[in-house]
């Protein structure tokens, strides 16, 4: 029987095999679409459903599993975390689609920034598979955290039926969701080879909009040739670059570099420095009238050319031995540009070399550095990184930027660096699964991306020099820039804290009266702070204030907008000390969250309602 069927097997294959050689176009992902076959062989069904889409076996149920809310929360961990009470950095532990869920609400519209390097999908990496029925289940077993039986890390092999369309399931709703936390000026940079470049364009022009399409940037990610390759050797990587909205962004200018620079010299010992020779003329213009400069020589602007500057501009310029007439002075005359007095950079182009931006190598030199490396394969070089944060950001707006596939944390790496160098203040988050690893002192991922911020922020407090910033002079003269911020908070994903967690945090109050145990017994206080920060849409970077009143814990956030005090046995007379809390900050709206189980008793929860009216609290919640 065996045999049997294998035989037959073989017959099937190598039909299909024959069928492939005649007709290559009618297959997709292995399988023979049948009415394309007929088409070919001449046979048109009348088709009203043909139309222009993109298109993939599950994506209604992608973009289903984008739009069901999140069950998780992030819990922080303080002692994993770097400068916890001063940092605005962010470093999160988890499957990405679940974390940019809980992120909507507090970061929406406040990414400048986002850069992401996700699996090509070579065939060989693991593409994370979403469970639309209970995803931080899902997630908890794939990272090993309870018992599973196969549901484990596997790789996408392209002999997957499904081999593309698992991968554009699993990038469809994060790109979806990154795009709602994209301020309306901010840039998303996403880093492909090409098993996916074309499925990933199509992706991206749908979800950002063909028109927000910036660019294609070529990085040439090797400098070597590959001789054993098949055809090509392989070094490029693609950098596809989209913007929220194109019309509200302007890339800022890169700066010269040395070859650039080279171009600028001083023969003439000119007191304003070094100059570059650039045109008198101009394409467009109105002007052909003839200058006659104190030297004698005329100048007239070529055939088809107009004059750039007007008579009092060439008057100044000839004036102030601004005009080169070459090294015997009889050349045709020239202005004489210099380099202090040009304020912008020049353009990028979508050629990105490594002797620019660094290559494969240099980014694993940069992890050896730190004595990180050859622990985690094919990070990205930080100066590759460098480039995008030097196009979409600025120093001077507290830009913050999102990479949500952070591996080694390279792009964390170069928003310090920066930083350290311009006088930023840029923040990032980045979002890691905590993927396991082969090696013992560093057993997932995200273990690796932070002892890389650890080493590389002290690595750059230390041996680096904090320079004032190059663009814009902010910091310049007798302002100190703000300190370097080299922390990170540390927050994991989980099953939310409460138990029967209603989603529709509004009707939160009705719970009031009923006096039930809700929070999970292992969980802290510190847990439910964050997510009551989740579920308020707040700044998981807010300073949070800590006082003791009448013996209970109270957390004061966004100086009295938000207060928390999740201690057992609260008495009236701690409700009235919370109360007057909002005359001391003189908030204008002030919010009360307690436990559900705090109160003695339905009397005194009653009594607390009464004296929170009284002072005019805004909103009471309980959990
Ligand atoms: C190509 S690496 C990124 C490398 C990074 N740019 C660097 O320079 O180190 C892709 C990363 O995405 C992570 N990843 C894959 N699926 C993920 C998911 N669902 N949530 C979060 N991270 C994920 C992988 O663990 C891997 O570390």
């Amino acid at each position: 029987m065996k045999q049997l069927d294998g035989k037959s097997l073989d017959i099937v294959s190598q039909n299909i095999e024959k069928i492939k050689e005649l007709f290559p176009e009618v297959f997709s992902e292995g399988k023979i679409n049948f009415a394309k076959l007929q088409e070919e062989l001449g046979t048109f069904a009348e088709d009203e459903a043909e139309r222009y889409n993109f298109t993939w076996s599950g994506k209604s149920e992608a973009k289903r599993i984008a739009q069901t809310p999140s069950t998780g929360t992030l819990r922080p961990c303080k002692e994993e975390s770097k400068d916890w009470d001063t940092t605005q950095n962010l470093y999160i532990e988890g499957d990405n689609l679940e974390v940019l869920k809980l992120l909507q609400k507090s970061y929406h519209k406040q990414v400048k920034m986002i850069y992401i390097d996700p699996p090509y999908n070579t065939g060989k990496d693991f593409v994370y598979k979403d469970n639309f029925k209970d995803n931080i289940k899902n997630y908890l077993e794939i990272t090993g955290q309870v018992d599973s039986e196969g549901n484990r890390l596997s790789t996408n092999s392209d002999t997957n039926g499904r081999y593309h369309s698992d991968w554009l399931s699993m990038m469809y709703p994060r790109l979806k969701l990154a795009r709602n936390l994209l301020k309306d000026d901010g840039v998303i940079f996403i880093s492909i080879d090409d098993n996916e470049v074309a499925n990933l364009r199509k992706l991206c022009d749908e979800i950002f909009g063909e028109d927000n399409f910036i660019a294609n940037i070529v990085w040439e990610k090797k400098y070597t040739r590959a001789n054993d390759a098949k055809w090509f050797s392989d070094n490029h990587d693609h950098i596809l670059c989209y913007g929220k909205n194109k019309e509200n962004i302007k890339l800022n200018q890169l700066p010269r570099n040395e070859e650039q620079l080279t171009a600028y010299k001083n023969p003439d010992n000119h007191e304003k420095g070094k100059w570059k020779a650039t045109p008198l003329h101009a394409k467009s213009g109105t002007n052909r009238d003839s200058y006659t400069f104190s030297n004698g020589i005329t100048w007239t602007p070529p055939v088809g050319t107009f004059r750039r500057f007007n008579n009092e501009s060439m008057d100044r310029m000839d004036k102030n031995n601004e005009i080169w007439f070459g090294v015997n002075g009889e050349q045709i005359p020239q202005r004489k540009s210099f380099l202090s007095e040009i304020k912008d950079g020049v353009t990028p182009i979508t050629l990105w070399k490594y002797e620019e931006v660094g290559h494969n190598h240099e980014a694993n030199n940069d992890m050896k550095k730190l004595e990180l490396g050859g622990i985690f394969s094919n990070p990205k070089p930080v100066r590759l990184l460098l480039q995008t944060l030097l196009l979409s950001t600025k120093n001077n707006t507290n830009d913050l930027i999102l990479d949500f596939f952070s591996g080694s944390a390279t792009t964390a790496h170069a928003v310090m660096k920066l930083n350290s160098e311009d006088g930023g203040n840029r923040k990032f988050i980045m979002v890691q699964l905590p993927e396991p690893t082969d090696n013992k002192e560093f057993p997932t991922i995200c273990e690796i991306g932070k002892e890389r911020i650890r080493r590389a922020g002290e690595k750059i407090i230390g041996s680096e020099v904090l320079t004032s910033p190059k663009n814009d002079g902010l910091f310049g003269g007798t302002e100190v820039p703000p300190p370097l911020d080299i922390g990170f908070k540390v927050l994991k994903l989980d099953s939310s804290n409460i138990k029967t967690w209603d989603s529709n945090f509004e009707n939160l109050e009705q719970n009031l009266l009923d006096s039930v145990e809700n929070i999970k017994s292992e969980r802290t206080p510190q847990d439910l702070l964050y997510e009551i920060l989740l579920k308020y849409g707040l700044d998981l970077t807010l300073r949070v204030e800590e006082k003791t009143l009448h013996g209970k814990k109270v957390f004061i956030i966004g100086y009295g907008a938000l207060i928390v005090c999740l201690d057992d046995e609260i008495t009236l007379e701690v409700v009235e000390a919370i109360a007057k809390l909002k005359a001391e900050y003189k908030s204008e709206i002030t919010r009360v969250v307690f436990k559900d189980s705090s109160f003695a008793d339905a009397v005194v929860k009653t009594n607390a309602l009464q004296v929170l009216k009284q002072f005019e609290i805004d909103e009471v919640v309980s959990i």
